[in-house]
């Protein structure tokens, strides 16, 4: 399980097959491609400039310091995820900039919205995407290759429900969604980072709760997932502790595995080295 998730300030292009590049990526075929990205940048450049993907640090001088669930690494983005990102980042993508507002309503046609956090390659978000076109998805993460992947992927099965979110969920939530506004908000597999001193990062806290249930309509459904048992522990205990909530599974505490969630690529990977999952399901009081 990686700790180490990448930004966008790191990430550079890479040869579409490249032994450290998202080998998980699909690549699309040679005749969907655009003309193919340039491939060696100077040093500061930004991989897309004036805008036609994301930006490398969308929320810019005024993100405050503050100890944050993920971490900047150096990451490699496919010729096709770049290539994916140049055309569909201007209609499905937005940088989290933490200085306007997002209209949910405009941006999904009126769909209840759900958010994801954390989307890693996106191939869950696809699946469930597809499988509940009336729910708007608007999936977020930092790690540009995951981005160019589920824009691929949106693109390659029809999928209008989704929407791409660049840079830190703290700042979208606090700054950018108006209160009330979430149907739901799905957080599968986060960084475990297992380390004690590093659990400070982890992004299952009580604060974050505390912000994350004011922008949940009343009945929205938080729904946590992970493969790491001390962690579970944890999300067991603040999410039964915010008031504001309910677990739907009261009994066993954790809910059994719902059919609707797909198989995720980090959990595949725990599941390899055997691992439990668990999953909680929690409701937004409506009182
Ligand atoms: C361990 S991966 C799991 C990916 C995917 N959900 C899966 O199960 O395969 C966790 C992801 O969360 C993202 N992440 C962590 N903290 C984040 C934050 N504050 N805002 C947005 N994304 C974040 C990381 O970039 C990483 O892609």
């Amino acid at each position: 399980m990686s700790e180490n998730p990448a930004t966008p300030a790191d990430a550079t292009p890479a040869a579409p097959e490249g032994p450290a590049g998202a080998s998980a990526a699909p690549q699309t075929h040679p005749e969907q491609q655009t003309p193919p990205v340039r491939q060696t940048r100077h040093r500061g450049e930004p991989m897309f400039p004036d805008g036609t993907g994301p930006a490398a640090d969308p929320a810019g001088s005024h993100h405050e310091r503050r100890i944050r669930s993920f971490q900047p690494r150096r990451s490699r983005v496919s010729l096709s995820q770049a290539d994916a990102l140049r055309r569909l980042w201007p209609k499905w993508g937005l940088d989290i900039d933490g200085l306007s507002r997002i209209d949910l309503d405009e941006l999904f046609d009126g769909l209840p919205v759900v958010l994801e956090i954390g989307f890693g390659m996106g191939e869950a978000t696809a699946q469930m995407a597809a499988a509940d076109p009336d729910t708007g998805i608007l999936a977020c993460d930092v790690h540009t290759p995951g981005q160019g992947n589920l824009l691929a992927l949106a693109e390659r099965n029809g999928l209008s429900n989704i929407r791409v979110a660049n840079g830190d969920a703290i700042i979208l939530l606090r700054e950018m969604l108006a209160p009330a506004s979430l149907a739901g908000l799905r957080v599968y597999f986060p960084d475990p980072w297992p380390k004690k001193r590093h659990h400070k990062r982890r992004l299952i806290q009580p604060e974050f709760l505390s912000l994350v249930t004011t922008r949940l309509a009343p009945g929205a459904i938080v729904h946590c997932a992970t493969d790491w048992e001390p962690y579970a522990e944890q999300m067991l205990e603040v999410l039964s502790a915010e008031p504001t909530l309910e677990n739907v599974h009261p009994d066993s505490g954790y809910a059994p595995r719902p059919d609707f969630r797909p198989l995720t690529k980090f959990e595949g990977q725990g599941l390899d080295k055997g691992h439990v999952v668990h999953d909680l399901l929690f409701r937004r009081r409506t009182d």
